[in-house]
Order: C-alpha cells, then sequence, then structure tokens
C-alpha cells in the first residue's frame, strides 16, 4: 500500500485512465450513448478503415461510470495526479485543446479584466488570444534578440526586473521558455524576481515537455520555481496531437479553485477520451522509459549536430556557453540550422527535402531550416538526414533572394496597448488601407517569421516605423502570420478611435 491513500497503487509503471477505456471499451458493451458511431458499427466504412476498429471501439463520452465519474479517486483522477506527481506539481490537468487552453485558461484565471501582466513580446498567440478572452492589460517585457540570425529568444530578468519595478501592480509574470529555437531563459532568476515582487510565474514550457527527464535535456520549469507551467505533451513526447498539461507548482501562489474553473470553461464537455488516454500513457512512457530513450535520441543528435556544421554553407544555430543571447541552456531535442552560407534560402531547401526525399522540417524560414526531435525519435531517420541536406545543398543552384537582409524589428515593438486586446479585437472593426493606417489602433495580430515576435497586436497604435519594418519583412520574403491582407496593403483598425 502506499503512504497517499489517494496515490494510484502500481505508480508510475500503470496508466489507470488508459487501462479503463480499454476495459470498458473493448469488452461489447451495448451503448444508448454518444457518440453516434456507437463504437464504429455505426460509422462510415471509410474512417473505419482510415482509423481502426480499436479507435472507435475506444472513443468513450465523458461521464462513464469507473472511468471519470463514481468513487474518488476514479482513474481519470488518478491519472492526472500519477502526473502532478511525476512533474512535480501540485496538480495537473489534462488538456484536450492544446497548451493554447491551458494559456486561455490562465489569461483567465490570472489577468482578469482590470488587471495588469507582464507579458513575454514573443509569447505564442494563444496568450494574446487568452487576454482577448480575460481582458487583462499586458506590459510587455522585450526578449533577447540576436541581430545576426534575426531570432527572439527569452527574457532575462533584468529585464523583467525593470518591467516589474515600473508596474508594482503586476501580480503574474507570462514567459516563454524553451522558444521555438530551443533557447531557455533563466528560470529560477525569472521566478526569484517575479517572487520578490508578488508576482507568480507563469512559464510556457509547450515545448519542453521532455524537461527534467534526462540530465542531459534542461530542468523543467516546476522544479526552477515556477507556479504555473504548460507542457504541449503532443510537441516532443508521444501523446496526440492537441493533448497537453497544465501543472501548478506546490504553494499558494496561484489560486487551484480559480485555474479548474478556468481550465472547464475553455474545454469542451466532451473531452476526447482518446486524448486524455494518450496523456496517460505519454506521461507513463516518459516516467518509465524517458531517460534511456532520450539517452539514445541525445546521442544520435548530438552526432547529427556534427555531421549537419560538416555540410558547406551550414551551421546549426546555438550557442551552448550559458549566457549568450540571455540563454542559459538549449533544448538538444531542436536542431535549428543556419543556412546562409550555402546560398540558398531555408524555403528553397526545406522544398528539395520534402519534394526529393518526403522529408519534412518543423520550420523554415529564409535563413535557417529549424528540426523538431521526439524522445524517441527513429535514429535511421537522424542518420539519413545530414545525406539528404547534404545532397540537396551540393545539387541547389545558388538562388538571388538568399542573400536577403536580415530586417530588425523596431524598438517600437515595446510600445505596450493603448486600449486592451480584448476591447480592440471585439470593438467594431474597418478595414483600411495601410498608409492611411498609421496612428489608427490595430484590432489585428500580426507577426513576421522570422522573427516570430508579434509586431503588431489588437489594442496597438500603427506607426509609420511598424509600417515599414513589416513591408521590409515581406520584401525580404518572409511571410506576414494573422494578417488579414496577407499582401499588406490594408489592415483593419478600431472604427472611430478618434484618429
Ligand atoms: C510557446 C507555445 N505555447 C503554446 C503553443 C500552443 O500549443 P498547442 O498547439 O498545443 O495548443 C505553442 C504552439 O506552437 C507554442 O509555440
Amino acid at each position: 500500500m502506499s503512504e497517499d491513500p489517494t496515490r494510484y497503487e502500481g505508480g508510475q509503471p500503470t496508466t489507470p485512465y488508459l487501462d479503463a477505456v480499454v476495459a470498458r471499451g473493448l469488452r461489447g458493451s451495448t451503448r444508448f450513448h454518444v457518440p453516434g458511431h456507437k463504437g464504429g458499427e455505426g460509422a462510415d466504412p471509410g474512417l473505419v478503415g482510415a482509423i481502426g476498429e480499436r479507435a472507435l471501439l475506444l472513443d468513450l463520452s465523458q461521464g462513464q461510470e469507473g472511468i471519470d465519474i463514481g468513487p474518488s479517486p476514479t482513474p481519470f483522477e488518478s491519472a492526472e495526479r500519477l502526473a502532478a506527481e511525476f512533474h512535480g506539481a501540485q496538480r495537473t490537468f489534462f488538456l484536450t485543446n492544446g497548451a493554447s487552453q491551458g494559456n486561455h485558461a490562465l489569461c483567465l484565471a490570472l489577468a482578469p479584466h482590470g488587471t495588469k501582466v507582464a507579458v513575454q513580446r514573443n509569447a505564442h498567440a494563444s496568450v494574446i488570444d487568452g487576454l482577448v478572452l480575460s481582458g487583462g492589460t499586458p506590459v510587455w517585457v522585450a526578449p533577447e534578440y540576436d541581430e545576426e540570425m534575426g531570432m527572439a529568444h527569452g527574457v532575462t530578468p533584468a529585464a523583467l526586473e525593470g518591467v516589474l519595478d515600473a508596474n508594482p501592480e503586476i501580480s503574474t509574470v507570462f514567459v516563454v521558455s524553451p522558444t521555438y529555437y530551443g533557447s531557455c531563459a533563466d528560470v529560477p532568476a525569472l521566478a526569484a524576481v517575479a517572487h520578490s515582487h508578488g508576482a507568480a510565474l507563469v512559464v510556457d514550457q509547450s515545448w519542453g515537455a521532455h524537461f527534467g527527464a534526462h540530465p542531459g535535456v534542461p530542468a523543467s520549469a516546476i522544479a526552477s520555481g515556477a507556479d504555473a507551467v504548460l507542457t504541449s505533451t503532443h510537441k516532443t513526447v508521444g501523446s496526440l496531437t492537441q493533448s497537453a498539461m497544465l501543472h501548478v507548482a506546490p504553494g499558494d501562489r496561484i489560486d487551484l479553485g480559480r485555474v479548474a474553473r478556468c481550465v472547464r470553461i475553455v474545454r469542451s464537455t466532451s473531452a476526447s477520451c482518446l486524448l486524455n488516454a494518450s496523456l496517460d500513457a505519454a506521461r507513463r512512457q516518459l516516467a518509465v522509459h524517458g531517460e534511456a530513450l532520450l539517452d539514445r535520441t541525445l546521442t544520435a543528435a548530438s552526432a547529427l549536430r556534427e555531421r549537419i556544421d560538416a555540410i558547406p554553407g551550414c551551421r546549426v544555430v546555438g550557442d551552448f556557453s550559458h549566457g549568450a543571447n540571455g540563454a542559459m541552456e538549449w533544448d538538444p531535442l531542436r536542431i535549428s540550422i543556419d543556412v546562409r552560407g550555402t546560398g540558398r534560402t531555408g524555403f528553397e531547401l526545406a522544398q528539395d527535402l520534402r519534394e526529393l526525399h518526403d522529408t519534412h522540417v518543423e520550420l523554415k524560414t529564409q535563413a535557417t531550416l529549424v528540426l523538431v526531435l521526439g524522445i524517441a525519435q527513429p535514429v535511421e531517420q537522424m542518420e539519413r538526414f545530414s545525406l539528404d541536406l547534404a545532397g540537396v545543398v551540393r545539387r541547389g543552384e545558388p538562388s538571388s533572394t538568399a542573400v536577403g537582409a536580415i530586417v530588425r524589428p523596431p524598438e517600437v515593438l515595446q510600445q505596450g496597448t493603448s486600449v486592451t486586446p480584448r476591447e480592440a479585437f471585439l470593438g467594431v472593426g474597418e478595414a483600411v488601407p495601410v498608409d492611411l493606417a498609421v496612428g489608427r489602433v490595430s484590432c489585428e495580430t500580426i507577426a513576421g517569421y522570422p522573427p516570430g515576435i508579434p509586431a503588431l497586436l489588437p489594442g496597438e497604435v500603427i506607426t509609420d516605423e511598424l509600417v515599414g519594418y513589416l513591408r521590409a519583412i515581406l520584401e525580404s520574403g518572409a511571410q506576414l502570420h494573422g494578417a488579414s491582407d496577407p499582401e499588406f496593403t490594408s489592415i483593419v483598425v478600431m472604427a472611430g478611435d478618434g484618429s
């Protein structure tokens, strides 16, 4: 018997929720409840053929006795508790609408209407959407910026301190670590700064669900002093797409009941049991075999980095020494390749890799290719990749667009909103020609990749400098994410904003 009576007996090697779903789903029960496909017999044969009978048999609705309702702890509660135990959390919430759902819920819980929160400027779009839902006002914390590569990284403790000193009423800080490029902030120092100002620290660790599972990967944000942490389990660990977890650290900086209510508000009442079961299974795999799987993957990844560095014109990005660009560590499952020396753009190389080798990268930009490895990335694929990339580089003709200059984002990106993102996004908007939009309040979010910093957010005043920056980004071959007019000839601004 375990000491904690609520602890699921058997511990981390067990999967109580997955087991309960399998036991009930496969035993041939008569189903006079949703979903309408009735375990597959009522489904279109094309779907049955595509995803298999078992997936449909296991696709049970919520509210099943002995799975997610009944005597506590139910298998669902036990599964969340095992995840909390493994991640060192006071409480873990399974999310079936991705880490996006977690950001929405955390904004609703911790950044309500009338409050100011500190937000890393290159936070994920779901944080901005969360603020639209909640009505909170962001005060931006500028990320470190790598001029050479045009990449935005994390925020430094000094940058956070400056914002919190100037805004003592802030009670929550939202940061991202690791970033899309794999650089990790100094989370212990950020936590110390936030806490010394009486604020809670939320770390969006979506890209680092594997953190803490091997000595060769960065420590988890929970173990580093964060108060709430998101892990997008589907990104690097083996759960199904759209499944993620929200962890609340031990302590009382976060109102657990309030977070629970807010998670519920942004969750379907018919959350997918397949997604939840996949989270239970992914937690087991990470807890029981994560270190061994990562050991193999990290060894192969390190060899892959060396082989990529040996390809003429290619260089793996990431100064693995502490402190460069504010990054204390780098995620070894991320391989960002600077391809400028090849005379070709990342877009062109990605297209050749796709068309010639059926190989697909996570992100391509003018200057880079970015690979994301899973904790159990097949080693043979990593061995093959460097040969494929070398061949693609060797065979391609240098292109005229490859030498485009990196466009530096203007300082104006730190200006702050003139009205809340909620007012601007939900208010009445009108599309106006871009040249006439200067001085008006944007209803849109527009981000250029690279650098991935949202250039314009709902509630911000559009300036000449910003328009020039967005045009330069487009001319450099990058894309404007989120713009209602991808050609950037018009932009939606608040109607009647007095300008
Ligand atoms: C930093 C960050 N947070 C949150 C998300 C949203 O994650 P999900 O796709 O699981 O909703 C992403 C997605 O890429 C992300 O990059």
